[in-house]
């Protein structure tokens, strides 16, 4: 018997689209440059308002996107490697997609936090710099420009990647899910809570990040 079950809930799903919109912001206005640059900075906040957004959500959303929900131990990942995975793992994130997603969210942090305290020695200073010693800014810098960029860019390949080889080798559309939040399985599974009690807190939650972040900007004027 197939059930459907809600798997993304909405703040979810647009906590990612919404995430890839302002990466792609991220990359176009760092290859223009110059003027572009002012954007470069509001995309950035964006993806650091959206961060603080998911860890919080990641403790109080719908049940598949909590981090107690797709947080498994080595042995299970071994385990799941090797073939011997639960039914259960096809539905949220899997044991071995989980770790993808950690390190998603930990290197985008990262790049986040590295751009603040960067300095091209040009025109771009990080709101931050000014907080930072010498040594502090030129090791952000050269991480931001030099490291964490290709980091990122390596994890997004491989994200597509895995979600490609799901559909192409496995006939597995998980891609869809994250656009209309269900899944179709065969097991009888709980369905993330999604109503528009869950949205509002979603929104609230949101609205709060983004203050945070607006102040921390203000503070560091
Ligand atoms: C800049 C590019 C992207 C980034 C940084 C990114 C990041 C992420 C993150 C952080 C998650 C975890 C969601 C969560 O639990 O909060 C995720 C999941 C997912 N993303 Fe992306 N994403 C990108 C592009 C895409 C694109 C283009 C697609 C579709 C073709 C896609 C499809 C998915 C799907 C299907 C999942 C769920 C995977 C699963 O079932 O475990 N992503 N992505």
């Amino acid at each position: 018997m197939s059930t459907t079950v809600r798997v993304w809930d909405l703040p979810t799903r647009v906590f990612h689209w919404a995430l890839v919109a302002s990466i792609i912001g991220l990359v176009i206005t760092a290859k223009i440059g110059g003027n572009a640059m002012a954007w470069h900075f509001r995309c950035g906040y964006a993806v650091l308002s959206l961060l603080l957004f998911r860890l919080v959500w990641g403790m109080v959303g719908g049940y598949w996107s909590r981090f107690r929900a797709f947080l498994y131990s080595p042995t299970t990942v071994l385990r799941y490697l090797k073939g011997l995975g639960a039914p259960e793992h096809s539905i949220g994130h899997n044991p071995l997609g989980s770790g993808s997603v950690f390190a998603l969210l930990g290197f985008l942090l990262l790049q986040v936090a590295s751009g603040l305290f960067s300095d091209d020695e040009i025109a771009t200073l990080g709101p931050l710099v000014k907080f930072a010693s010498g040594p502090l800014v030129r090791a952000a810098t050269f991480y931001h420009a030099s490291i964490g960029k290709w980091i990122l860019l390596g994890m997004v390949a491989l994200h597509l990647g895995a979600i490609s080889f799901y559909l192409i080798k496995e006939g597995r559309n998980i891609f869809v899910a994250m656009i209309h939040g269900d899944k179709t399985v065969l097991l009888a599974a709980r369905s993330s809570r999604d109503d528009a009690r869950s949205r509002l807190l979603a929104a609230a939650i949101l609205t709060a990040c983004v203050a945070l972040v607006l102040s921390l900007l203000k503070l560091a004027e």
